[in-house]
Parts: structure tokens; sequence; C-alpha cells
């Protein structure tokens, strides 16, 4: 991806970080989620491209906006677009950590359209899978040892990151008995997933299930720096998953019971993940307001270019205290 688009994807995903902020801690994930989305949508549109939503706030029946098809931008280079505005809304609301503005961007047709269900994941630095034997039909403590083995690390010293869920606890069992540390985040797994791949996050290994959307953004990003993500589809969690599937099946891309590789959810290798901090976090830091007024943003950009792993600190000054963009 060119750096011009990436910086104006930055500025989007920036902006709709701020515009989240606001609503840190108040308790409201809706408001939170809703000035996220509706900075976002606005920014798009600000760019000289052809974008396109194929993962946004859902299907054009009911989300008014970044709904899934909607085309954005002031015309240009034709680009798929992945977005989660606000990625733990309810961390935002209760003020937790990792909350992220999220945005892949690809080529035309690059980006798995994933139905909004459920997905299993395995995600890791390109360290920890450079053996090539991490593989989401292994067992985790196949995984765990593999990613140990591959890190020179004893299994002991390998840090797990997994959804604290109901449906996790076999998962966690499994992982604690083969001797691994184990971080519970309460929400969002395109970070846990992310940073795998991020030196001082202190996470080694990503396992357990999440929105299969949230997995085409983290895909995204690892395939861009050279990690790796595995996802294979799950119904069955979804209380929806019955009539989710027979609607994914009429539009499937992709065989829905089959393991989904990197290349299989992202069809390009010029692809770019970009995220801002809304809430602090063990990657980036949350939206920060000084007394004047200006506001300071934190950002991860992953871009298949030049595969590197950009962190941006930007500052919007205000001389009268009044925040502008
Ligand atoms: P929201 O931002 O929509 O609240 O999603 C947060 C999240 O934790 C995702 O990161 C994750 O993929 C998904 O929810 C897991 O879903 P569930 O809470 O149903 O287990």
């Amino acid at each position: 991806m060119q750096t011009a688009l990436i910086m104006q994807v930055l500025e989007v995903a920036e902006k709709a970080a701020i515009a989240a902020a606001v609503w840190n801690g108040r308790g409201d994930k809706v408001a939170a989620d809703q000035a996220a989305t509706t900075a976002m949508r606005e920014a798009f549109n600000a760019i000289p491209f052809s974008g396109r939503i194929v993962i946004g706030e859902g299907e054009r029946d009911e989300a008014p906006m970044l709904f899934i098809g909607e085309e954005l931008g002031s015309g240009g280079d034709p680009i798929d677009i992945a977005v989660d505005p606000l990625e733990g809304t309810n961390l935002c609301a209760y003020n937790r950590a990792n909350a992220l503005t999220t945005i892949a961007i690809a080529p035309r047709g690059a980006l798995l359209y994933a139905p909004d269900t459920y997905m299993w994941k395995l995600a890791a630095g390109a360290q920890a899978a450079k053996n090539g034997d991490l593989h989401i039909d292994n067992s985790p403590q196949q995984n765990v040892r593999a990613a140990a083995a591959a890190l020179g690390k004893s299994v002991e010293d390998l840090n797990v990151c997994i959804l604290l869920r109901d449906r996790h606890q076999e998962l966690i069992a499994a992982v604690r008995a083969c001797g691994a540390r184990v971080s519970l985040i309460d929400d969002g797994d395109v970070f846990g997933a992310i940073a795998t791949a991020v030196p001082g996050t202190g996470i080694d290994l990503y396992l357990g299930s999440g929105g299969a959307p949230e997995g085409v953004l983290a895909a995204t990003g690892l395939k861009a720096i050279g990690g790796f993500f595995m996802g294979k589809l799950d119904f069955a969690i979804d209380p929806k998953g019955v009539e989710k599937r027979q609607r994914a099946e009429k539009t499937a891309e992709v065989d829905l019971d089959a393991a989904l590789s990197m290349d299989t959810l992202v069809r390009s290798s010029d692809a770019a993940f970009i995220a801002s901090g809304v809430t602090d976090g063990e990657m980036l830091a949350g939206v920060r307001i000084d007394p004047s007024g200006s506001v300071t943003t934190t950002s991860i950009i992953m871009n298949a270019a030049d595969q590197t792993v950009r962190f941006v600190r930007n500052t919007r000054r205000s001389a009268q205290g009044i925040v502008r963009f």
C-alpha cells in the first residue's frame, strides 16, 4: 500500500479513536461505537480513493453506516476495507485496557468476506511460527510446545493470550496443564492476535474463538509483517448459527469447514493494518487530552510494502484549547 494512502487511513483511525475516547468509562458502549463509526465514515469519505467496505458494522439493512458494500471516498484507486470502528466496545465503556479502532486495507477483492459468526483463531509472530508446525487443527498442547521450541523458550516461559469466556474453560486448562502462562483478556481479540507479533507486549501466542470479522482484521496485520494466523469458522457457538450458516453457504467464497490460512483470508501480499488506541493498553496508549485541549493519539501500522511495524504518536495542537481536526 502506498505511503500516502496509509497516512490518510491512519488519520481515519485516529479520528475514530478521538471520537470514541470521549466515551471512555461512561458506561455507554452503543454511544461509543456510534461515535467511532460516524467519525470513521466521515474521514474515509475525505480520501481520494474508491473504498468499499467488505467487513464493517453489518449488512446494509441493519447498519446505517459502514455497512458491507458501502462505497467510500471521493474516487480513485479501488481499495477494499475491513473495519471494526471500536474493537472492544465494553473495554471503552468501562475504561479497560486495549480498546482500539481498527482498519485493514487491501486491493479490491483481496479480503475474505467473512460471515459475522465465530472463528477459532491461532496467531503468532514470525519467530514463533518459523518452523511451520503451528496449525489450528493441532491440540493446544502441540501448538504451545511448537511455539516455545521455535522461540527457544521453555514452555513455562510462554505466554498465551485467551479471551475469558466459559467456552474456553477447557482450552485454558489445557494450556496451563502443559505449563504455559495464560493472559486472559475480557474482550478485544484483534489486540490479542496482533500483540503476538509486537515486541514488548509479552504475548507469544493467541488461541481461542472470537468474531470471524475480527479474524480477517488480525490476519491482515499479521500477513503484512510475516506473522502467522490461521482460523476456522464455528457456527455452533453462535446462537443464530444455523441461519447464519445457511446464508453464508449461498455466498461462500471458501469451504466453511476448512482451516483458513492467512492467504485465504487475505489474498494479496499488498495489505495493511492500522489501529489507534482508545483506552491505554499494553500495545498502544489511549487518547490523551491535555489541559490546553491538545489531543495525542498512538497508533500502529503494519504494512506489507516494507513488512514494518510502525508506531505513530500524533498530537493535534489547539491554541484555544479547542480540538480541531
Ligand atoms: P465488540 O467490540 O463488538 O464489543 O467485540 C469485542 C470482542 O471481544 C471481539 O474482540 C471478539 O472477537 C468478540 O467480541 C468475541 O465475542 P463474544 O463476546 O461473543 O465471545
